[in-house]
């Protein structure tokens, strides 16, 4: 795959680790930083071979947010054109194929906490820090956060998070579920890959579709998303990975789901 100026991607057998890698700027997401990740998400969009991807920051941060030095001179157009940018950017991260795990090892602000909320599953290091500082800057969070934030939260602390501006540190974030987990700096790799590990395992397409049912379910009202989880749940029916998964379980074996 093509090297990036600001971004690591390793493929290890199947599951894709990208690290945001503008360490000078604490990952920092500039434009350049964000037309990279376009590229290289819509590469792992279309390589099956790609199963789980787990989404970390090189160094003492996960992302500290857009560049401020980069929008400090932004007109209103360019603010809102730029807006939209990291909106269809993370919107292609929630709507990859691929389950997507962030391992957040640092500062979460900003965009960088935005980016967290749009992956599917969060693990936080005991050291990672969270918040939407916008207000501080007398900017309003502009990469989806006043909208994923109070679906993940709920709206009351999200308010709370997003008027203030406070950071926040793991075990809140955990508190509030904002993360799912919480480890050890040392553990978080591990912990991340250990998680991708017992997803791969499982039938790939349902996860997908699972996926699918999940995030557009969310997105609507309770009896259409059922309609699709029924829809889904019938091509599921007609798969080979789930003739295989009945059939193991009836055999009392281990699936190998053939991924069809
Ligand atoms: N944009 C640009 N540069 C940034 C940055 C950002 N968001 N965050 C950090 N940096 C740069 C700093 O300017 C500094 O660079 P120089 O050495 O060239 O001055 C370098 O990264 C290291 O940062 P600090 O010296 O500040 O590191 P620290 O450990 O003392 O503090 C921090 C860490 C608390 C995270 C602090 O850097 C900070 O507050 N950063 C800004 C966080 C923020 O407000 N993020 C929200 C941005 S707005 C946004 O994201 C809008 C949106 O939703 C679209």
């Amino acid at each position: 795959m093509k090297q990036f100026k600001n971004l690591l991607f390793e493929n290890q057998d199947g599951l894709g680790i990208l690290t945001m890698n503008r360490p000078a700027a604490l990952n920092a997401l500039n434009k350049e930083t964000m037309d990279e990740l376009c590229e290289l998400l819509t590469a792992i969009k279309e390589d099956p071979a790609i199963k789980v991807v787990i989404l970390t920051g090189a160094e003492k941060s996960f992302v500290a947010g857009a560049d401020i030095k980069e929008m400090l001179p932004m007109t209103a157009a360019e603010g809102q054109a730029w807006g939209r940018l990291g909106q269809t950017v993370f919107n292609m991260i929630e709507n990859l194929p691929q389950p997507v795990i962030a391992a957040i090892n640092g500062f979460a602000l900003g965009g960088g906490c935005e980016l967290a909320m749009s992956c599917d599953i969060r693990i936080a290091s005991d050291k990672a820090k969270f918040g939407q500082p916008e207000v501080t800057l007398g900017i309003i969070p502009g990469f989806c956060g006043t909208q994923r934030l109070p679906r993940l939260v709920g709206k009351g602390v999200a308010k709370e998070l997003t008027y203030t501006g406070d950071m926040i540190d793991a075990q809140e974030a955990l508190r509030i579920g904002l993360v799912n987990k919480v480890t050890t700096p040392e553990e978080l790799l591990p912990t991340a890959k250990a998680m991708a590990g017992r997803i791969m395992q499982r039938g790939q397409f349902a996860v997908q579709m699972a996926k699918v049912a999940i995030n557009t379910g969310m997105n609507t009202d309770m009896e259409t998303g059922s309609v699709l989880e029924a829809s889904l749940f019938g091509v599921t029916c007609a798969t080979e990975d789930k003739k295989e998964g009945m059939t193991a379980f009836v055999e009392k074996r281990k699936p190998a789901f053939p991924g069809k």
